[in-house]
């Protein structure tokens, strides 16, 4: 029998964003086809096997629900662009390290193949899809690159971004708070923006799912990562307060978050946050200010990652001040090095400024994460100092310190008397999220740091 799928859907970039997304939408739309090309190999390899290259919770049960059934992992990257009507482009845009904007613009290297090879590729009419996190007006460009060849194929650029986070990935894909879709406001890319509702109202309720005009779409994404990325420099910045005035940052995250105005969530200070696009879009819209000449805008953002900068460091200085001034010698344990809790993801996590910069001070290093430690060596390639422990209670026997980087559930649950006891003394705990009970680990006899709290210490 001829397959009986009504609509062939490509993306192209199998990550963290590409994977999951198409996993979703081939699980809830059994009558489409899916597929997923990389440049890379490898990565296809092993999503075409059991040890999937993304660890993200309830992932592995979908893709081995849909798998083989109408989800694909391919490299023929041509031949899948010919096959495919409509095409989700997700490769990644770094921030660019060299030229012109290094170390703010995004680099657009990747994208801009992706379009080129899809206009050398394609011999029918294509919608093409947005996936990834790019400069509002990126569209344009794309629409020029697809365009500028005599006699090619129609193509529709729509911008769709992803608001999905790490280690929640699959909830907020099955439920999401809202899908956006923008389009050219021309009747053509209102029939092209409506082909991407429809397959979004497979299973996500009408009124969740928004339409705009593109640049608002495109400029949406970057704005709702400034914006969060922004509650957290906040209340991190309240937290040094907190600790010169005894008073207590949990305690005021409370009393502001019932402000039914302000919302409690995203309001956890901690160590500074991490992940692959919370700093790289804000440096991207401050780059972007600054192009339209809004340096007042510009300044405004760019002090979001300069206050997370500044508590990273801040993290650091309170160790070394704790541990009397010096840490040479000295052995920690961090417990975490995955930039949030539930992946293995270590992309700009505050770890690893925390772990270089306690070997700066030649300590030496125990790291242990359930989910991260390969990601840690490669990270760490080539440091000295360190070594690496899936076991939490062998990581921090024979420590003087253990810092808490990362806020796994099984850290609160850990016999933390047993730890005391294999340590040397005085023995330190900094907490860097707030997830241990300080007065449990005082009463053991710890000496205990956490963010924006007075400090716990045996004189
Ligand atoms: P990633 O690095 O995990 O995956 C990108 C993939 O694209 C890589 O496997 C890479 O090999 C592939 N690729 C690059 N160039 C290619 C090409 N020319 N042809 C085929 N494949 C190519 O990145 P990611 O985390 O999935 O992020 C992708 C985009 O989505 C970024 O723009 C990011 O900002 C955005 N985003 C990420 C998240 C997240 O949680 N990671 C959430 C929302 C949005
Ligand atoms: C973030 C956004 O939440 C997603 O909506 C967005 O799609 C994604 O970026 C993206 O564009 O890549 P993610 O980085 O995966 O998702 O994870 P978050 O839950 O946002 O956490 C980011 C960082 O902030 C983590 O290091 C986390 O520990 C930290 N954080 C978060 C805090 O320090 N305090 C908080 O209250 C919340």
């Amino acid at each position: 029998m001829k397959n009986a799928f009504v609509k062939n859907i490509l993306c192209i970039g199998a990550g963290y964003v590409g994977g999951p997304t198409m996993a979703m939408i081939a699980y809830k739309c059994p009558r489409y086809k899916v597929t997923v090309v990389d440049i890379n190999h490898e990565r296809i390899a092993q999503w075409n096997s059991d040890r999937l290259p993304v660890y993200e919770p309830g992932l592995g049960e979908i893709i081995g629900a849909v798998r083989g059934r109408n989800l694909f992992f391919d490299t023929d990257i041509d031949r899948c662009i010919k096959e495919a009507s409509i095409i989700f482009v997700a490769v990644n845009t770094p921030t660019k390290v060299f030229g012109a904007g290094a170390g703010m613009a995004a680099d657009l290297q990747y994208w801009e193949k992706t379009a080129r090879q899809i206009r050398e590729a394609a011999d029918s009419p294509k919608i093409v899809i947005e996936k990834c996190t790019i400069p509002v007006k990126t569209a344009l460009a794309m629409e020029r690159i697809l365009t500028s060849q005599e006699g090619s194929v129609s193509f529709d650029v729509i911008s769709n971004p992803e608001f999905l986070a790490e280690g929640t990935a699959m909830r907020d894909l099955e439920f999401p708070d809202r899908v956006l879709i923008g389009s050219r406001e021309t009747d053509r890319g209102i029939r092209a923006r409506r082909e991407i509702v429809d397959i979004y109202a497979n299973w996500v309720p009408r009124e969740r799912i928004i339409e705009s005009n593109i640049w608002s779409s495109e400029l949406s994404k970057l704005v709702a990562n400034a914006f969060l990325a922004q509650r957290i420099s906040s209340i991190n910045a309240v937290s040094a307060l907190c600790e010169k005035t005894d008073a207590d940052v949990q305690e005021v995250a409370r009393a502001i978050g019932l402000d039914s105005r302000l919302g409690s969530k995203f309001l956890n200070a901690s160590v500074g946050f991490g992940g692959s696009c919370f700093k790289k879009d804000i440096l991207n819209l401050v780059y972007l200010c600054r192009s339209y000449g809004l340096s007042e805008v510009a300044d405004y953002w760019e002090s979001v990652v300069k206050i997370n900068e500044y508590q990273k460091d801040r993290f650091v200085l309170a160790m070394l001040s704790a541990m009397f001034n010096t840490l040479a010698g000295k052995k920690i344990a961090l417990f975490g090095f995955a930039f949030k809790a539930d992946t293995g993801d270590t992309r700009e996590t505050p770890a690893l400024y925390v772990a270089k910069s306690i070997v700066e001070e030649r300590a030496g290093l125990v790291i242990t994460d359930p989910q991260a430690l390969r990601n840690a060596m490669a990270d760490l390639e080539g440091v000295d100092n360190i070594t690496y422990e899936i076991d939490p209670y062998k990581a921090a026997a024979g420590c003087d310190a253990i810092a808490l980087m990362t806020e796994w559930k099984l850290y609160t649950g850990l016999d933390y008397e047993r730890i005391y006891a294999s340590m040397t003394k005085p023995a330190f705990i900094f907490d860097g999220r707030n997830i241990l009970d300080r007065t449990r680990l005082f009463e053991i006899g710890f000496n205990v740091f956490s963010i924006g709290k007075t400090p716990l210490v045996h004189v």
